[in-house]
Parts: structure tokens; C-alpha cells; sequence
């Protein structure tokens, strides 16, 4: 079979090694496209392939009708709101993640960033320790679960709040569990942010959330951008001088929002929560044993448009 890694933010080279030597032993050909430019250019290198391994790529309906041998993409990552699962349904195309794989570098970086915010972005203004304050934790999956496990070894007291999570889970991580979002936002110092992309979720935490925030609270997302009301989120920031906004999410009023609140918010250039060397080749290799488990055996473990 025909396997295209397709990246416009490339996995690390040992990684491409790595993913090519599975499918490659499996008997399978691999073409790459790396940092490409145009929805057009991955259109024409998915033309003939019967697999594709994608991060944040979009993967439209006309990328779908595209391929018409396309039988399985792989989203080496979590979130898959970057594919139309809806058109690949249509088209009997199986899409999987790979749950779990980056989640650590993810939760490195929201710890990293509670810090930059704790500390003025190391301007050498008076900051503060995360050591000993709250953490709240907007879902509580993979990514957030290794939040809290390097939350605790700063002693940080942690709240979380999950509809689908069973109160025992919660417990076996030895975080309280949060009975509403109001409470969640109102009773924490940091709140992360860890909800999927939805038609719920969408614009989903605005000015009624962001306000209840304590003094001199930092919210982090890592997440998605468009879970929050940017809007919204702007007009909080100019009502209380003292909350913060970190996220690996540039919004679309980016700009906007550093000329105002310079101090106060900071975006990476890139998404960069997953781009680490380890989530690289963890998801990669992940990717590549699920395509090659897909052809041999018909498993689809981590399909997600059922
Ligand atoms: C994910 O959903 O797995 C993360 O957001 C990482 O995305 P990336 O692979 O595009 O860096």
C-alpha cells in the first residue's frame, strides 16, 4: 500500500526515520510531504495513496474526493477536529488518533507557561510561585492527567472538572473533582484549558467564565483557539488588569490583544505543545503501527469516526 506522511510542521527526523522503517518492514511504500504550502499540493501527493498520516493537516471533504484510494488516515496526535470525519464516514475511510502519545509534552508546556505567566514573562518584575496555589483543569484526559501529575510535585492542590469522567477517576489521580465550571474558574489560580474543538464547544468559555477568575489569575490554553470567545476574552482583559491569557493557540485577534495587554498575554508562533523529539516519534511510530495493523489485520483500535 501507498502511505503519505503529510506535515506542514514536520515530525523530527528520527521520527521520519522511524515511521518509514515500520511501514516500510510491513511492505509498504511511503512518500513525504513536508512543509507544504497549499491545500493543492497535498490534493495532488494523496492522489493515489491508500494512507495518510497527518498532524494538524486538514483533511476537507475536497482532499477526500481527492483520493479516491485513500482507506485509512492517521492523526498522529489527539485532537481531530483538523478532519472531516463526517466525508471520510461517507467515503469509508476509517480515521484514527493516537490518544495518549504527545500528551506529556503537551502538559510540560502548560507547566512551562504557568510559570512564564507566574513570572512576567521573566521581565524581573515581582512574580509569584506556582508552588502550593490551585490548578484547575477544564477535562481531564490524557494531556490533563500528566498536568496533574507534575502539578503535584510542585504541590499544587488540583481541581478538575470532566462530564465523562467517573468520580473514582478523579480520585485515583488525587484531584478534586469540580461539580461546575463556575466553580472551576471562581476557586483557581491557573485554570487549563484541555476540551476538544466541538459545535459545543466552540466559543464556549467567554466573559461569564474568564470574570469569576481570582485576582492576578493566569488562564492557559493549550488546547484549541476557538473554544474561546475571543471577543469576549478581550473585553475581560481590558476590565481586570490583573488575569492573564497563555496560549499555544495564537488567537485570530492576536495581534490585537499583545499591542493592548503586552504584559498580560503570550502566544507561541507556532503550535508548539506537541513538538518535542519524544511526542514526535511516539506518535509517529503510533501512526505507523495502527496503518500497518489496519492492512494486516483489519484492526481499527482508535478509530474515531464509528
Ligand atoms: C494534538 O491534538 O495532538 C495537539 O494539538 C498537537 O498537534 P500537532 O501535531 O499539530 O502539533
Amino acid at each position: 500500500m501507498k502511505v503519505l506522511i503529510a506535515t506542514e510542521k514536520p515530525f523530527s527526523a528520527k521520527a521520519v526515520q522511524g515511521i518509514k522503517g515500520i511501514l516500510e518492514d510491513a511492505g509498504h511504500e511511503v512518500l513525504e510531504l513536508e512543509k507544504y504550502t497549499s491545500a493543492e499540493e497535498l490534493r495532488k501527493a494523496a492522489a493515489d495513496v491508500n494512507a495518510l498520516i497527518v498532524r494538524s493537516d486538514i483533511v476537507d471533504k475536497e482532499l477526500i474526493a481527492a483520493a479516491p484510494g485513500l482507506k485509512i488516515v492517521v492523526r498522529a496526535g489527539a485532537g481531530y477536529d483538523n478532519i472531516d470525519l463526517a466525508a471520510a464516514t461517507a467515503a469509508g475511510i476509517v480515521v484514527e488518533n493516537t490518544p495518549g502519545q504527545n500528551a506529556n509534552a503537551v502538559a510540560e508546556l502548560v507547566i512551562g507557561m504557568a510559570i512564564m505567566a507566574a513570572r512576567n514573562k521573566f521581565s524581573g518584575s515581582t512574580g509569584f510561585e506556582i508552588s502550593r496555589k490551585r490548578l484547575g483543569l477544564q477535562a481531564f484526559g490524557q494531556v490533563s492527567r500528566h498536568v496533574a501529575s507534575i502539578a503535584k510535585g510542585f504541590g499544587m492542590e488540583i481541581m478538575a472538572i470532566d462530564p465523562f469522567c467517573s468520580p473514582e477517576v478523579f480520585e485515583e489521580h488525587g484531584v478534586a473533582a469540580a461539580d461546575s465550571l463556575q466553580k472551576l474558574y471562581s476557586e483557581n489560580d491557573i485554570v487549563s484549558i484541555h476540551i476538544p474543538a466541538t459545535p459545543q464547544t466552540v466559543g464556549s468559555i467567554g466573559r461569564e467564565l474568564i470574570s469569576l477568575m481570582p485576582k492576578g489569575a493566569v488562564l492557559i490554553n493549550t488546547a484549541r483557539k476557538e473554544v474561546v470567545n475571543e471577543a469576549e476574552l478581550e473585553q475581560v482583559l481590558e476590565e481586570r488588569p490583573d488575569l492573564k491569557y497563555f496560549a499555544d493557540v495564537k488567537p485570530s485577534n492576536a495581534a490585537t490583544l499583545e499591542e493592548k495587554f503586552a504584559d498580560r498575554v503570550f502566544f507561541t508562533p507556532k503550535k508548539s505543545g506537541a513538538q518535542t523529539a519524544e511526542a514526535n516519534l511516539n506518535a509517529g511510530l503510533a501512526a505507523a503501527r495502527q496503518i500497518v495493523a489496519f492492512f494486516a489485520t483489519g484492526d481499527t483500535t482508535f478509530r474515531v469516526n464509528k
